[in-house]
């Protein structure tokens, strides 16, 4: 068993992990639609096969109701403990198509980045976890390891829950290692210790029985697209607050000494935020910093929006329906189906009898903590700091990965959540990039990782 032999493993064969990579970008994993069914199950051999070439035992793909969960183990010594690798090989739709300046699913390397969709979201962060796995398993690995790959966490992983609860002997872990989420900047390593949750909805909003001509009938009939608007448009206050009855009743207010550290963070949020999004100025709970907004503040989200016309050219129509695709992010104590109930009342007292709408519920989950006092949570740390210089930054994230919460419920099992993109990965967006000298740095945080925490 050698630490050094394993580091040494990842420099001799990084360009073959890097082709690896590329080959499993290759496949378009969507998983949102059902015309990529074929490729994501694609995406699950794959996963297979190269949990098989690396070595690792009982690999088996488990058929879900969707999209299958991949599995596999790397043993060490009885005695030592065990790491399980979550992770994800779908992505997310690469629309819109024409904004990428190379194919989404043809990986092409410009300057230090890859540009591939689901290139760190989370594709490569996967092969980080599998390829530090193959470097310490070819030199006797410090800790058994298992992995748990599925297909569906881009959709808010519905069918991951019943199949923890079916698998929990073959889930038994001392830790979750969860790399989904992110680093802030390529020389600050970070550990995340909090996620929002999400309720995700469309909302349709039904006029004329057809489309009319709009100068034939403007006038007499509440045009769906204004009407959805004008819902809409009443969901926040001009503060940026949300107006659903009950929303913010279970809300937890943030602590002084919570507050203190996340404004302790070695960076200018407000800056960072202009930059990264290229907006005029930043919106939002004045009384809340951007940090606090985006990591415990809940919001309300226009994710997609559709009515009429949206041709090139003119037509002069009043569409028959409009619809929305409306989401929350959560914070703890928060229920998406509580959620769900908040917006259906807001509708009921808001919707004019001009309209009839009805609200579709979609998968959803809750938010999640996790203690950042476990032994897991050190031995990154330790590792961060000997591959990076120094120790990790501890932020709450605002995206979401529902497995954290199933499993801290269904198996009591917490997780050490971290990742290797960066703000600007274009995670979810067109020319979605991994910076490559990061990855690979990754993957030898990952590895002394292995060993530090084999040390206990
Ligand atoms: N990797 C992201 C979540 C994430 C993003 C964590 C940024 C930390 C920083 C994940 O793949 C994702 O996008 N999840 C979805 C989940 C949802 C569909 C339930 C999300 O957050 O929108
Ligand atoms: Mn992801």
């Amino acid at each position: 068993m050698s630490e050094k032999a394993a580091l040494d493993f990842l420099n001799a064969n990084h360009e073959r992990f890097l082709e690896e990579l590329k080959e499993f970008l290759r496949i378009p994993s969507v998983s949102t639609t059902e015309e990529h069914k074929a490729d994501v199950q694609a995406a699950a051999e794959w996963v297979a096969a190269n949990l098989r070439k690396i070595g690792a035992k009982n690999v088996q793909i488990f058929p879900t109701k969707r999209h299958p969960v991949v599995y596999g183990e790397i043993a060490a010594a009885k005695s030592a403990p065990t790491v399980l690798v979550y992770g994800h090989y779908d992505v997310q739709p690469p629309d819109p198509e024409e904004k990428w300046e190379t194919p989404p699913f043809e990986p092409s390397i410009r300057g230090e980045r890859l540009y591939a969709r689901g290139a760190s979201d989370m594709k490569g962060q996967v092969m980080a976890s599998l390829k530090a796995a193959e470097a310490v398993a070819n030199s006797g690995s410090p800790v058994n390891i298992k992995f748990i790959i599925e297909g569906e966490e881009e959709i808010g992983s519905p069918d991951l829950a019943p199949f923890i609860a079916e698998h929990k002997e073959l889930l038994v872990a001392d830790v979750c290692l969860n790399p989904d989420a992110g680093m802030l900047a390529p020389d600050l390593p970070t550990i995340t210790y909090g996620l929002r949750g999400l309720a995700y909805f469309e909302l349709y909003v039904y006029g004329p029985t057809h489309d009319l001509h709009s100068g034939v009938y403007g006038g007499v009939v509440h045009n769906p697209a204004q009407a959805i608007a004008e819902l809409i448009a009443g969901m926040h206050d001009k503060d940026g607050r949300i107006t659903l009855p009950g929303f913010y009743d279970k809300v937890l207010p943030l602590s002084e000494e919570e507050r203190a550290a996340l404004a302790d963070l070695p960076f200018d949020p407000e800056k960072f935020y202009l930059e990264q999004t290229g907006v005029p100025k930043l919106w939002g709970e004045p009384e809340y910093t951007p940090i606090e907004r985006t990591g415990a503040r809940p919001t309300l989200e226009i994710n997609g929006l559709y009515s009429g016309y949206i041709g090139k050219g003119a037509k002069t129509v009043i569409p028959s329906y409009a619809m929305a695709k409306i989401s929350c992010r959560l914070v703890p104590k928060q229920d998406p189906a509580e959620v769900a109930e908040q917006l259906r009342a807001y509708l009921e007292a808001n919707a004019p009898d001009t309209i009839r709408w009805e609200l579709k519920v979609m998968d959803g989950a809750p938010a999640s903590i996790v203690n950042l006092d476990q032994p897991a949570v050190k031995a990154l740390a330790k590792a961060m700091e000997q591959t990076w210089g120094r120790g990790p930054v501890y932020r709450r994230e605002g995206g979401s990965i529902p497995v954290v919460g199933q499993m801290q419920e269904i198996l009591g099992l917490e997780s050490v959540l971290t990742g290797f993109g960066l703000p600007d990965s274009l995670i979810h967006a067109p020319n979605e990039n991994l910076h490559l000298p990061t990855w690979r740095k990754g993957m030898e945080a990952l590895v002394r990782f292995f060993y530090r925490f084999a040390e206990g």
